[in-house]
């Protein structure tokens, strides 16, 4: 039986770093979860959420798929969105994509994976939605760069036509959405400027970010 004992004591070691600083962090943690963000981001092993932004256990509600997207029949990233916004009431929804996206490069390349061809398909939409943008890029890394960052606009647009953020709007609810991109090559994260705190402020958004890229 294969048992992975090498990360089980990891975990151990780490429990007793952390309640060496506080001694009460997991029973206060145990009882409830007050995170005021909801990150969605991507599966990538090298964009750990919670360790990018230095946040400790309890402080990042997170949602993770391939190539950070937000699909409006997908119900697994729905139900984290309306879980965080309508019960946590989560002050921040973060979107951050990746310079270096695997799944942005083989969309880019029409590589063949398999399966997950078929949820790229959604980044293909992207690529066909700009194009010309795209097209008129002169080199292939910077054109790779350049998805990355579309890619992340156009999923905090899908964001805010989502039930759950117009209901939360319409009812005077504050919550924003914001894009953000990580750099592997340097651990920094980037804001895209297309932060939405209101439902007619998307639109303005999306133009003012794909102007700035
Ligand atoms: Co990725």
């Amino acid at each position: 039986m294969r048992t992975l004992p090498h990360l089980l004591e990891k975990n151990r070691v780490w429990a007793e770093r952390i309640l060496e600083k506080d001694p009460d962090f997991f029973t206060k943690l145990s009882c409830q979860q007050a995170p005021t963000c909801l990150w969605i981001g991507c599966s990538d092993s090298r964009v750990p959420a919670n360790q990018i932004v230095d946040l400790l256990p309890g402080e990042l509600f997170v949602h993770r798929n391939i190539a950070n997207l937000v699909i409006h029949t997908d119900l697994n990233c729905l139900s984290v969105l309306q879980f965080a916004v309508d019960i946590l009431k989560v002050r921040d929804v973060i979107v951050c994509g990746h310079y270096g996206c695997s799944g942005i490069g083989a969309a880019l390349r029409g590589a063949r994976l398999g399966l997950s061809d078929n949820w790229l398909g959604h980044v293909q939409d992207v690529i066909v939605k700009h194009r010309d943008r795209l097209d008129a890029t002169t080199t292939a890394d910077l054109r790779y760069r350049q998805l990355c960052e579309l890619n992340v606009i156009e999923q905090v647009a899908n964001l805010c036509k989502t039930t759950v953020l117009r209901d939360a709007w319409d009812r005077g609810q504050q919550v924003s959405v914001h894009g953000w991109i990580y750099g592997l090559e340097n651990g920094l994260l980037k804001d895209l400027q297309t932060t939405v705190c209101a439902a007619d402020e998307a639109d303005e958004a999306g133009r003012t970010a794909l102007a700035g890229i």
